[in-house]
């Protein structure tokens, strides 16, 4: 009679290794799960499982807290908790547990008397005592698979598991032990010889030569089924967990996280090693010495595809596949000045590292640093550990230690062939201190060390740039919001974005007499309004560079904003819009501008503001007597582009520090005051401290000039501008700014923001024209392109495009979105994921309420888009 009602398997049938871990071991569910799994295995594929487990989720600690009490004294309630959850699964798998676990809870209560009279537990009984969660574990499968008809096999993994000897390990040979992964005849012959449809064991344990108990250390148990696959020639290793796979990014910090479905042993190893907790990197090693292919799957979803790890991988060239992350990492700074290049300071530093036992993970070197970081998983790092080692490193080096710090990972095969690509990526990091970047020499990741409550951000806003746009591919699987309904990210392009469905019929007929800026007054107001709420800030300024259409300038005006102008013609249309506009709200800064247009700025009762010694010197007397703001290089640029970045000494704007001497005299000379200090760093900033290192920049030169009361602190309030950017935290800015006040409270702040009040309120609506196919490229033409937005084709900057006409259909291309004009850069997005579009759909390109139509042309003699303000 067949054992178990099954037929009789041929003796060879191949192996199939599956493992569970805790939580897919922890209910009678997923252990039915598990015995639906094996039963497939066996009748469709005709393979043989060998199902190898976890301990209960929670019974390894409970197991370590037992020993605790034990050598304590009080080991009684821990073991009866541990019986008793063990009690309780058998009996929702509807087993008499009490006798199958009898004796393993015997010997285990035997364990934790002992170390309860010997008041210590060594590594070797801690081993024994921790092998008791697989081993009940087991117990309760066995049994449970035979009562479901499939004849199992209870099989002690202990008997075919052999550490290696390594006595330089000491404790860790014992708790964190290796053993080989040769195919092994004996092993197959044994196995292969139970009358047995399937066999279970243990994961985590193995023993010694010696025959003692040993642990696999840390994700013991991926690393017991990838030895078990490896020695028995498996066809497959199926790790089961409660994560269908690996992803492009940690799916519980973002959800939007796509599943990797096919990946090769190396890029697996590298995102496991990196930060991913699904998979435990020792595991790849046996499964790739023997090209065993690699199935991560998801106990709660068996149906999900997972991914699989083979050495073929998935098809391709090189790309960015994930970013892994890891927290709690220190940096070791040192400072080698005079050490460099004397022979042997590495040996000798790296010698001390070695002495205290601590592990480097990368290294980055200049003429006058070295700086490594220590990897979190090989070192335990205390203070005392760090104190010695800096103590013994202050001989030969200047130490500092930088923690915590974060590594950010871009992992994939061959990255260093698409650096080209990577351009707007690593302008994430711009305004960031990276403390220190390696590339592997495997060519597999490209790593940089951030401070660790950067990290977070980072990660969504590489994410975003890297697969924001990205589709299903036999790469790329669902997101984990699709597959688990988790929340979707709002991708956070502009909080306002939903205007366009609002005021959408309005917008088709703005549309319908050519292209057309459009702009939304609430959504001005809205965004002026949360800058006056900014108590520091005295007094706001709209730049109306950004725009200087008549009615956005009107909303603004009636909310009480000043207007800041750069030239004598925007002077001119203020004045002429509002007539009998207060002077003390208008602003001039020019730069390079004729002497005229000072005289102009003057006349009209205007801030005027020099920024050069030039017009101080030949035309002493535009100033005499006057009161002038005094624009200074802060030194420092920042923005969202290297053409917007308007300080350092290679912009064109600003008096340098060393020219504020002759400046000051020039102006003492024909009798002029400093009244105000001014400074703009650049455009498009998102880091609230921006402003107020600018203030505290300001508030140091003003020792010079005691009349200076106003500091203008400029523009270049930044929105989100690519999918994953963060928004300007406009909270963490006032209170910068207030903290600033109140230690400086003689001075006045003024801010002159253009983009901020504007970008989001404004979008471009376009017809489309034509679309063509030039082999696998789709290209969506419009009526108007780069002759009434630049912004693209100038900076590389990004605008989402929509299909008004179709707001409500699903993408179905990802297509270039370009303009009628006769230049190859005339593209107003690439790889854009739009809807199946036809000629005549609307297009809307949103976020361009900001340096679009004032900075269109004729160019082609194409007229640009008109402009219309929804009240
Ligand atoms: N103040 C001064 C002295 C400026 O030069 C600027 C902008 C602003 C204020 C306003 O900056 P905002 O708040 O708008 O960032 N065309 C580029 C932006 C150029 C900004 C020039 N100066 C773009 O499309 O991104």
């Amino acid at each position: 009679m067949p054992i178990g009602g099954l037929p009789p398997l041929p003796v060879r049938a191949s192996w199939v290794v599956l493992k569970f871990g805790g939580t897919s071991v922890s209910t009678p569910e997923r252990w039915a799960t598990i015995a639906a799994l094996a039963r497939k295995r066996i009748d469709e594929e005709g393979l043989r499982p060998l199902v190898v487990c976890s301990a209960l989720s929670g019974i390894s600690n409970q197991l370590e807290a037992l020993l605790a009490a034990a050598v304590e004294g009080r080991h009684e309630e821990p073991l009866a908790a541990i019986e008793r959850r063990h009690l309780e699964l058998g009996k929702g798998l509807g087993l008499d547990a009490a006798p199958l676990l009898k004796s393993d809870l015997d010997e285990l209560s035997r364990l934790a008397l002992a170390a309860s009279l010997l008041r210590e537990a060594g590594p070797a009984l801690k081993a024994r005592v921790m092998a008791f969660g697989e081993l009940l574990s087991t117990r309760l499968g066995a049994a449970y698979l035979q009562s479901q008809g499939i004849a199992t096999a209870w099989h002690d993994a202990r008997t075919s598991l052999v550490a290696r000897e390594d006595p330089t390990l000491g404790a860790r040979a014992v708790l964190s032990a290796t053993c080989d992964f040769e195919r092994d005849e004996a092993l197959i012959a044994r196995l292969g010889d139970l009358p047995a449809a399937a066999v279970i064991t243990q994961g985590f344990i193995a023993r010694n030569r010696d025959g003692q108990t040993v642990l696999l250390g840390r994700g013991g148990s991926d690393t017991s089924a990838a030895y078990f696959a490896a020695r028995l020639g498996a066809a497959r290793c199926e790790i089961w967990t409660d994560v269908p796979g690996l992803f492009t990014a940690n799916p519980a910090l973002l959800p939007s996280a796509r599943l990797l479905r096919a990946l090769d042993y190396d890029e697996a190893q590298e995102i496991a090693s990196m930060g991913a907790k699904v998979l435990h990197p020792r595991s790849i090693p046996p499964l790739r010495r023997h090209g065993i292919p690699l199935h991560v799957l998801c106990t709660d979803r068996p149906e999900a595809p997972g991914t699989v790890i083979s050495a073929v991988g998935a098809p391709g060239g090189p790309q960015v596949k994930a970013i892994s992350s890891r927290r709690g990492i220190t940096l070791i700074s040192m400072d080698t000045v005079g050490m460099w290049q004397e022979v042997g300071f590495l040996a000798q530093a790296f010698n001390l590292f070695a002495q205290h036992g601590i592990s480097i993970d990368s290294v980055s070197t200049s003429e006058t640093n070295v700086t490594v970081s220590l990897d979190p998983s090989a070192n335990v790092l205390d203070e005392a550990a760090l104190t010695h080692l800096l103590a013994d490193l202050s001989a030969v080096c200047e130490p500092r230690v930088i923690a915590p710090t974060a590594s950010l990972s871009l992992v994939g095969r061959g990255i260093r062939a698409i650096l080209h690509e990577l351009g707007p990526v690593l302008e994430a990091f711009e305004e960031l201190k990276v403390h220190l970047m390696t590339q592997s020499a495997s060519d597999l990741n490209l790593t940089f060390l951030v401070d660790e409550e950067q990290s977070e951000r980072l990660i969504r806003q590489l994410h975003g740039l890297l697969f924001g746009q990205k589709g299903e591919s036999a790469l790329f699987g669902p997101t984990w919001s699709e597959l688990f309904g988790g929340p979707v990210e709002e991708i956070t392009i502009s909080p306002h974005e939903w205007w366009h469905r609002r005021r959408r019929e309005l917008l088709e007929i703005a549309a319908e007499r050519g292209p057309v800026y459009v702009y939304d007054a609430p959504c001005l107001r809205e965004a002026a309004e949360s800058l006056q709420r900014l108590d520091a800030v005295d007094r706001l300024f709209y730049s109306l560079k950004a725009n200087s259409h008549p009615g956005v300038l009107r909303v603004f005006h009636d909310l009480g904003l000043g207007l800041e102008c750069v030239s004598a013609a925007e002077l001119d249309h203020v004045l002429s819009l509002f007539p009998g506009i207060d002077p003390a709200r208008l602003l001039f800064t020019p730069n390079f501008a004729p002497r005229e247009e000072y005289e102009r700025g003057f006349a009209a009762g205007a801030r005027v503001t020099v920024d050069n010694v030039h017009p101080l010197k030949y035309w002493p007397e535009v100033f005499r007597g006057r009161e002038v703001f005094l624009r200074l290089d802060p030194g420092r640029g920042r923005g969202h582009h290297p053409h917007v970045r308007t300080a350092g000494a290679q912009s064109k704007f600003g008096l340098a520090p060393e020219q504020m001497e002759e400046a000051r005299g020039l102006l003492a000379a024909c009798g002029a005051r400093v009244v105000g200090l001014h400074a703009h760093a650049g455009s498009g900033i998102r880091t609230p401290e921006a402003w107020s290192e600018v203030a505290l920049f300001l508030a140091e030169a003003a020792e010079r000039f005691p009349d200076a009361r106003v500091l203008d602190l400029g523009g270049g309030l930044g929105v989100p501008e690519r999918p994953g950017q963060s928004p300007l935290d406009l909270d963490a800015l006032g209170e910068q700014l207030r903290r600033f006040k109140t230690a400086n409270p003689r001075f006045e702040l003024w801010l002159e923001p253009g983009r901020f009040l504007v970008a989001q309120a404004g979008a471009l609506l376009a017809r489309v024209t034509q679309i063509k196919r030039k082999g696998e490229v789709t290209w969506v033409g419009l009526e108007t392109g780069m002759n009434s937005l630049i912004r693209p084709p100038l900076y590389g900057a990004y605008h989402p495009i929509l299909n008004l006409t179709r707001l409500d259909q699903p993408a179905a291309w990802i297509a270039h979105v370009v303009g009628p004009i006769c230049e190859t850069g005339d593209i107003l997005g690439r790889s854009r994921r739009l809807p199946v579009t036809e000629e005549g759909d609307v297009l809307l390109i949103a976020n361009a309420g900001a340096y679009g139509r004032v900075m269109s042309s004729h160019y082609n003699l194409r007229e640009p888009a008109g402009e219309a303000l929804l009240s």
